[in-house]
């Protein structure tokens, strides 16, 4: 995802204020177009998701081989207002029930974010409702909360929480104290995981979105066969995949001089378990060395397999994990982090402008 410079990095401390302490009851309806997703949720108490409807761009932007600023918004425009409908239809509710809108704030591509978040101002201007800016960040995080009629209940989390936040623009281990309070322990010093498998998608010439295909070439491959590097920085929490994607090129430009078809399997699952490896580790090295009870994995890069195995598969942590239509983007999430934000008294006003930058802490 690229992101545009912030316009305003103190637009949120103007624009919010405490109105409140306490967890209440409430119904938050949540709208997300923060890149190439057009996303409407409607959730109860912050994790009983009502209705949830996501409209993809993938097949239009698929045709660039990534996300086409210009394209997205105007996307968004066109599916916004079907998708708010049909997210109320399928609740069986009407804008009358809705206690709160919720809508991202940032980061993101401004062009998109700007269109969701004019689409809940005007809905929180004409329904008298509260407004609640969300960063996407914290939407991904408390995605691992969510859960559908009929699903199992996830527990409900315990601090300190070791968060490894994996998606398209971001790669980062947050320490959460408590609900909306991070510590950031590193982040990525160049790409993101997600990019790195949609650029090493692409130079395999598989389809974007990357990790998608990858996953599924690396299927039938043998992961053993390159031993792509891993990055571990030592030292520190940091991360960085620009590397790995730098040897997956030399060895298929090597390969191609050498004649004969690319060996595409094996170059996928050896990629992607080099990627699985740095996360993996130094995610379970941090959850131990900042004394944390329970690790969270969420974002796009969570909906991979052979990560979701690698923390199923340990038993030192119990482990929060989306169930995979809450990994990429969706506005579900949007209204769990705008719940707890909105019940704990923070509230937006009009002027509320998009922040394509927004850290998380
Ligand atoms: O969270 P997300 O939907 O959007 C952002 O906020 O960036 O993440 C999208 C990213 C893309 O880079 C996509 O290739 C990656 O998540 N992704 C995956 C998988 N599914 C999506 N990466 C690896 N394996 C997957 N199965
Ligand atoms: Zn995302």
């Amino acid at each position: 995802m690229r992101l545009l410079r912030a316009k305003n990095k103190n637009a949120l401390a103007m624009t919010t204020k405490v109105i409140m302490t306490e967890l209440k009851p409430a119904r938050i309806l949540a709208i997300e177009t923060s890149c190439d997703e057009t996303a409407c949720a409607i959730l109860e108490n912050g994790r009983a998701l009502l209705s949830s409807v996501v409209a993809s761009q993938m097949e239009i932007h698929a045709r660039y081989g990534g996300v086409f600023p210009e394209v997205a918004s105007r996307q968004h425009v066109l599916s916004i207002m079907p998708v708010v409908q049909q997210t109320l239809a399928q609740a069986h509710l009407t804008l009358n029930d809705i206690d709160a809108i919720a809508v991202t704030q940032g980061p993101g591509l401004a062009g998109s974010l700007i269109v969701g978040l004019n689409m809940a101002k005007g809905m929180s201007l004409a329904l008298g409702k509260p407004l609640v800016g969300v960063n996407h960040l914290e939407g991904h995080i408390y995605s691992s909360w969510v859960y559908e009629a009929g699903d199992t209940i996830p527990p409900e989390p315990q601090f300190p929480l070791l968060a490894l936040l994996v998606s398209g623009g971001h790669t980062e281990l947050n320490l959460m104290t408590d609900h909306l309070t991070y510590q950031r322990l590193g982040s990525t010093l160049d790409d993101a995981a997600g990019e790195a498998f949609d650029k090493v998608a692409r130079l395999l010439e598989l389809p974007y979105p990357g990790g998608p295909s990858i996953q599924r070439e690396a299927e039938e491959g043998d992961a053993s066969r390159f031993n792509f590097p891993r990055a571990w920085l030592d030292g520190t929490w940091n991360f960085s995949f620009s590397g790995v994607k730098t040897s997956v090129l030399y060895e298929v430009q090597a390969l191609k001089k050498r004649g004969g078809g690319l060996p595409i399997h094996d170059l996928a699952a050896s990629f992607q378990k080099a990627v699985v490896d740095v996360l993996f580790k130094k995610t379970m090295d941090a959850a131990r060395e900042f004394g944390a009870r329970e690790i969270l994995v969420a974002g796009g890069v969570s909906a991979n397999r052979v990560l979701r195995q690698a923390f199923k598969g340990q038993t030192e942590f119990p482990v929060h994990i989306p169930p995979l239509s809450l990994c990429t983007d969706n506005a579900a999430m949007i209204a769990a982090a705008g719940y707890f934000r909105y019940s704990l008294g923070y509230a937006s006003t009009l002027e509320m402008d998009a922040l394509p930058n927004w850290a998380l802490s």
